[in-house]
């Protein structure tokens, strides 16, 4: 089974698409003046605030040619998750299993963080504390720079061992049918969360810990459906933080957010951290 061919389809499919409505819909002539006070009371309120957490989702590497997994063109519609990310698929079938991480390996190997990856980045270094949480596994806001990263659903250069136990960093695009453990022989999986699995009790605490604490807690290009990270804004709201969110689209928890931005990741972060006296 190849995974590249439908993926191209579907990728020719989008860019054929209409991109969006005509700059001169009543909608958008609404929205704008709404989005620029809310970009600006944010960028106020980030200036004042002492500790912030912000939430990812697969949406931040979009501009970086990532696919999303929900949505016209996320993996999800085109692939079953049940056959590829899965520890019962693992079992079954484990060479379709890497066929189909080496295949996402291949091409994260290939992009580049985006500006609003960078954005996080800069944003880390105005604020005191300062922790990114992120459903990626693609590794990219480390590769831009982020320091405080915890990657709770895992990350896709990290393989583990089947047998011992220990993980290893290896950024190979391909990591063949069948990797083995250097260590003892045994088969390696790839280090990242699958449904049905518990996400690692150390960093989901860290992550919990740093929702109780923040004060302003940003909820980027996630579609928010996914446990438990959708609910560490809830989390955070019964802290007493404000919440944000920005995303192309409104998701299941924006009723719940002070600060709704549609728009893209990566030309909304950039806007937050710019000229800050
Ligand atoms: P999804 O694919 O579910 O959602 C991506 C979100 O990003 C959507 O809400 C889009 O509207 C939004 N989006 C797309 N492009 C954007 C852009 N340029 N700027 C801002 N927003 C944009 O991805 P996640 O919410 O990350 O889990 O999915 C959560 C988890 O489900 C993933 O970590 C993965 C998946 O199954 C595991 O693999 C365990």
């Amino acid at each position: 089974m190849s995974f590249l061919p439908a993926f191209m389809f579907h990728f020719r499919g989008w860019k054929a698409a209409p991109i969006s409505e005509p700059l001169t819909s009543n909608r958008l002539l609404a929205t704008l003046p709404c989005m620029e006070t809310s970009i600006n009371s944010l960028k106020e309120a980030l200036k004042n605030a002492e500790r912030v957490a912000v939430l990812t989702g697969a949406g931040v590497s979009a501009e970086s040619g990532v696919p999303t997994f929900r949505g016209a063109d996320g993996l999800w519609k085109n692939y079953q998750a049940t056959e590829l990310a899965t520890p019962e698929a693992f079992a079954k079938d484990p060479e379709l299993v890497w066929e189909f991480y080496n295949w996402r390996r291949g091409l994260i190997a290939q992009k580049a963080c985006n500006p609003a990856h960078t954005a996080l980045t800069a944003l880390e270094r105005l604020i005191p504390d300062f922790t990114l949480i992120t459903q990626n596994v693609d590794g990219l806001h480390l590769l831009a720079g982020s320091r405080h990263v915890l990657e709770i659903h895992g990350n896709i250069w990290r393989a583990r061992c089947t047998r011992c136990g220990k993980e290893t960093m290896d950024r190979a695009p391909d990591m063949g049918r069948r990797p083995t453990c250097a260590a003892c022989g045994g088969l390696l999986r790839p280090a990242v969360v699958w449904f049905g699995e518990s996400l690692d009790p150390r960093i989901l605490r860290q992550a919990i810990e740093a929702a109780q604490q923040c004060r302003i807690m940003l909820v980027v290009g996630t579609s928010s459906v996914v446990q438990p990270a959708a609910s560490l804004a809830f989390t955070a709201k019964s802290g007493g933080a404000m919440l944000a969110e920005i995303n192309l689209e409104k998701t299941p928890n924006s009723d719940f957010m002070d600060i709704v931005i549609l728009g893209k990741a990566g030309e909304i972060l950039p806007r937050l951290v710019e000229g800050w006296a």
